[in-house]
Order: C-alpha cells, then structure tokens, then sequence
C-alpha cells in the first residue's frame, strides 16, 4: 500500500525547493508560523514551509490516522505494537487515573516520593550532601537534563554527581573530592543487566564498602528498576528498591523513580511543578485539534523537512548555559525512537524516517561550527531553544543570550551577497581586486531556515513542558513516518557483538569476522 496523501506533500516540496527561502518568510501575516504552547511559542516563519505544506501534513496526519493514535497514547493502550505495551510515561505526570497499571504506577511513585522527603530530612541516618547517580541513557541523560536546568532551584538540597560510562574514569571523577559517608549512591537501570551500569554499581559498592564497612554500604544504596529481583541480588533492600513500569520507555522515564534522584535533590515542591509544567502539555496534545496542536504541527514540520526536503540532520542550539545537556537528550529521544526503518503501519514508509541529531550551548557552538551553517554545502534543520528569561529574573544576564540567538537565525536567512560585503569593504577604503577577491570568500548565501523555540523562562514548570513538547513530537513524528516510536530493537546487537568481542580481546578464539576487526581484536591484545 501507498500514502495516497504523501503526493500533495512531494508536490509542494518541488514548489517550496523552487522558492527562495527570503522571499517565502517575508510573510504578510506571521502568526500562523507563530505556535503557542504552555511555557513558551514555537516560531517556525523562517522554515521553508507554508499554508499549503502544513494543509497536505495535515492529510498525512489524517491519513496515518494521528488523532486517533494520540487518544490511543492517552488510554494507555497498546501503541507499542513490536513489544505489545502501552507507552505510559505522560501518567507519571498525574493523567490515567482508574487504570490498573496507572494506580500501581502511582503507588509506587509514593513510595519514591516518602523515601526522597525522608532522604532530605536526615531519615537515612546521615545527612546527604551528594547523590551519586549511575545509570546510562534514559537512566542518565533525561535527570542530566533537568539536573542542569534546575540545580539553580536546588537552594538547600544536595547536589548529584553522575557516572555512566563504562571507562572507569567517569566513577572515579563523579566520586572525586566526595565523601562517602554524606552520599547516596542510586543505581538506576530498567532491565538492572546494561553492563556499563553492572560495572559501575560495582565500583560504587566497593568504595562504600571500603569506606564505610559492609554494613553501613547497604545504608547509602538505593535501586531503581523494572527488574526488583536483579536489584534485589546486587543487594539493595526492598525498602531501598523503587521498581519502574516496564510500559515506560528509558528516553521517556526521568517522570519515574529514575528522577529519584532530582526529587531529593530539588525537593518535592519543585518536582511538582516539573510534573504540573509537564501535564499542561500533556493537556495541550491530547486535547488541542492537531491545527493548533504545537507537537503535533511540529512533527509534520519535522516530516516535511527531513522526509520531502530530504534534510538529513536536525542541529540543536540551546541558548542557555543550564540547558547544554538538551541536544544530548533529544538525541536519544528522537534518534532511538525514530532511528528506524521498519513499517509500523499498513502504508508503508514514504522517505527517509528520523534526522541525525545534534547539537551544542549557545554561544559556544558560534565559536565552534557556524561557519559550515552560513557557508557550507550542507543542510540542517536548525532549531534554536532559548528563554525570554535565561538568567533567573537576571534580564542582562539572559539578553545577551537572545541577541546572539536572534542574531544567527537572522544571518541564516537573510546571508550576505559578495556585493554587500564588497560595499562594505569599500566603506573600509578596501577596493580593488584584492577586495573583490576578499569580497567573494564573504559571501553568505542565506536562504537558511531555523525555528526558535522561545521559553517564558527555565522555571521548573517551563522545563517540564518543553521535555513533553519533544515526546509528543517525536512520538507524533513516529506516527507520521509510519514506525513505532517506542521499541529500541536496533541497540540489541551491538551489546552481544560487544561481549563476544570483550572474550575474544581476552584472548578467546574470535571466530568468524570482517578482517578489519580481527585485525583491531589482535592489535589489541595483551
Ligand atoms: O541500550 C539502549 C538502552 O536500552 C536505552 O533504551 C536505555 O535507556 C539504556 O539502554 C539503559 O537501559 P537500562 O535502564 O535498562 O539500564
């Protein structure tokens, strides 16, 4: 079968190719490129995109059958078709009530929230100045994330330290300069079997143990899993074990107990307004027809962008010091959500699915990788995330942060013709054909599309609205493209190529492979 929609859409993508960029931003009436969601507006008028495009997404959305789709999400019924799941993690935000695995959800969400109150107040038995966080992917990057963006929020709670690589140097800076005896050690893992966390658990065993005897280590460990009984065999106590829904995906579960950590860290007054700045989204999605539904028109952008246009990566610059760990975050959850190339819809596939993913900090990346963004050969799909208040309430401090913003989306689109730079230079008393000559290097093409999402601020309620906004948009993207934005089944692999590698460079027989890599194995060996 064929998405008979998709014509339209590669119809106006032969239009939108042939317009330049300039000429389709110059807009007479910009609010329809203006979209408004809780916390923050999403302006897309400098994307080669208009009402004709967002009218045929609309079709593929109808036609993919979205709405539908996200009444399916939000009555937890099985949208993960390869793994037979619902997707739950927008009930750890306070939706759901009345299902059964929402209400155990909850249950233990509670347990989580009295173990972190007590935690805070001194209930373990020592006073908590560091949270030392082990876990990998969504057990990492999702509590990095908001860590960063809210630590400033932290005024009397202890700070997290956080080690996830399987290179024990990353154990042992996250433990440098702590002391054992003021610290938590919270090892989260979903499946409690992903080595890189194995490893590091053990390491943090036995520096508690050394420091503090075995019988005080158990007193500065806690667990959070899917899988109570690994946990339980690694030797946390059932108090100290804080169990995970399996229908919540790792990228999608810093909302569970895996953002134990930011709850005793942050207290539990600021998690809530996480989880209420979240639920608004939520509200949003799941309620807002999909022509005014922010996520929703976003993925269709995304769509249209990385699938019709063919641009094959998505650049992410936040413009803000306490969101650098944001391009980290949504490469994970868009790269392993729609990273994939199978059908999850009877229609089949249109183009290419899901962008490469990345990104830095504003302004770092300016000193680093704008030039190839103004004058190289390549496309992006460029997205800027800054916040009308980035400093705090400090306007100075964050306005220097929207000027550069503003200032690069600006170039992007508008360039710079050798002829300008040319009368520049002649303005400089530089003429002639060296200036010519100069003139023709400093020529930027423009015609360079980005969106500015534009945060009210980085209060806790914002962060947690703008987490959601990015899983609804990716599941919603999913949807459009046709795949299930929920399996992971393509990370599986490279772990069993990994262990039978690990035995062969311990000097096992390596059996049958590529020669490059029998010849890194022996290169290798001791
Ligand atoms: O291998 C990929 C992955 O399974 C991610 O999906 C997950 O977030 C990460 O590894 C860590 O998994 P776990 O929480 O089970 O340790």
């Amino acid at each position: 079968m064929t998405l008979t929609s998709w014509t339209q859409v590669e119809t106006e993508a032969v239009r939108v190719r042939g317009t330049e960029l300039r000429a389709l931003a110059n807009r007479a009436d910009i609010a329809p490129f203006i979209w408004s969601a809780p916390h923050f507006e999403v302006d897309v008028a400098k994307q080669p995109i208009d009402a004709a495009v967002m009218a045929a997404m609309q079709a593929v959305a109808a036609e993919r059958g979205l709405e539908a789709k996200i009444r399916a999400l939000f009555a937890a019924e099985i949208v993960n078709a390869s793994e037979h799941r619902p997707a739950l993690h927008w009930a750890l935000r306070g939706g759901g009530q009345g299902i059964p695995a929402i209400d155990a959800m909850n249950r233990e969400a509670e347990k989580a929230a009295r173990f972190a109150d007590l935690a805070r107040k001194g209930g373990l038995g020592f006073h908590i100045d560091t949270i030392l966080h082990i876990g990998i992917g969504g057990s990492d990057l999702g509590p990095r994330l908001m860590w960063d963006a809210l630590r400033d929020y932290n005024s009397d709670g202890p700070e997290i330290r956080f080690a996830a690589n399987v290179d024990p140097e990353d154990f042992h800076e996250a433990t440098a300069h702590i002391d054992p005896a003021t610290t938590l050690v919270i090892v989260v893992s979903k499946s409690f079997k992903t080595p890189e966390t194995a490893s590091n658990a053990a390491l943090a065993r036995e520096w508690l143990v050394k420091h503090l005897g075995e019988g005080q280590a158990n007193d500065h460990l806690a667990a959070v899993s899917s899988a109570p009984d690994k946990a339980k065999a690694w030797g946390a106590t059932d108090d100290r074990i804080f169990p995970m829904d399996e229908a919540v995906g790792g990228r999608y579960s810093v909302w569970s107990s895996v953002g134990l950590s930011l709850q005793i860290a942050l207290g539990a007054d600021k998690w809530r307004r996480v989880l209420a700045g979240a639920s608004e989204m939520d509200a949003h999605f799941r309620d807002t027809p999909l022509a005014r539904n922010t996520p929703a028109r976003l993925a269709m952008m995304d769509v249209f962008l990385h699938t019709a246009l063919g641009i094959p990566n998505r650049t992410v610059l936040a413009y803000a010091h306490r969101l650098r760990k944001l391009p980290d975050f949504l490469q994970q959850l868009e790269m392993e959500s729609n990273g994939k190339s199978a059908a999850d819809d009877d229609a089949g596939l249109v183009g290419p699915t899901a962008p490469m993913v990345w990104g830095s900090v504003g302004t770092l990346g300016q000193h680093s990788f704008h030039q190839l963004l103004h004058q190289g050969m390549r496309q992006s799909a460029i997205e800027f995330v800054a916040a009308r208040d980035a400093g705090a309430g400090d306007w100075n401090r964050g306005r220097a942060l929207l000027a550069n913003a503003f200032a690069q989306a600006e170039g992007l689109l508008a360039g710079r013709s050798a002829a300008e730079a040319e009368t520049q230079l002649a303005a400089q008393g530089k003429t002639g054909p060296a200036a010519s000559e100069q003139a023709r290097h400093m020529d930027m093409p423009g015609n360079r599309g980005s969106t500015t999402v534009l945060l009210d601020d980085t209060a806790p309620e914002s962060i947690g609205a703008l987490v959601a906004m990015y899983e609804h948009r990716a599941f919603a993207a999913g949807v459009l493209w046709g795949i299930n934005p929920f399996d992971q089944w393509g990370v599986e692999r490279g772990k069993v190529l990994a262990e039978e590698l690990d035995k062969a460079l311990a000097g096992a027989d390596p059996g049958k492979r590529d020669p490059s890599t029998l010849h890194l194995v022996q290169r290798s060996r001791r």
